[in-house]
């Protein structure tokens, strides 16, 4: 069965689909961002706030790197910029390794990051109307690293359950 690992951008539906994921295979789930809060006793917000992006991108490689050595199956959903720092790239094309593209247009992302109350350092502060050029090019910088998943499942128009079987 191997590991299922979700990647992709900020509300792509990581999380939600990751749930569904548990639910239908029965398999034990991990939540990065969740891990990392849990181990630090920080939330995402406070470790970027207080320690910095660089430092949270270095606690974020080493406790991918724990997770991935552990031997049992296991589904797990990536922060939205993991597989875009250090070699978390080549860490999720290892052997044993499902690793799966959740893929959103900009407006998707938009919508679901508006109706979703999870803090986000990274978009904090940014009006609504700057929001979505922000995203279209971020989106567009981190695509090449995605698009290194060897699955891909697009998202827009579909609920978390439609894309767990998918
Ligand atoms: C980030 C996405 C967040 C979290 C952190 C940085 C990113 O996770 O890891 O705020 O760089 O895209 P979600 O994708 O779960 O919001």
């Amino acid at each position: 069965m191997g590991k299922i690992i979700l990647s992709g951008y900020m509300g792509s539906g990581k999380s939600s689909v990751a749930k569904r994921l548990q639910e239908k295979m029965g398999l034990s789930l991990h939540d990065l961002d969740q891990t990392i809060e849990t181990s630090t006793q920080h939330s995402i917000a406070e470790l970027f706030a207080q320690k910095g992006e660089i430092y949270f991108r270095k606690l974020e490689h080493e406790i991918l790197k724990e997770l991935l050595r552990q031997p049992q199956p296991f589904i797990l959903s990536l922060g939205g910029g993991t597989p875009c720092y250090a070699n978390n790239h080549e860490l999720l094309q290892a052997n044993g390794i499902h690793w799966v593209y959740l893929k959103a247009s900009p407006e998707t992302l938009l919508d679901r990051i508006a109706n979703d109350k999870t803090e986000r350092p990274l978009l904090s502060g940014k009006k609504h109307s700057e929001l979505k050029d922000f995203i279209a090019q971020h989106l567009f910088e981190r695509s090449s690293f995605y698009n290194l998943a060897p699955y891909k499942v697009s998202t827009d128009g579909k609920t978390p359950d439609e894309i767990a079987n998918e």
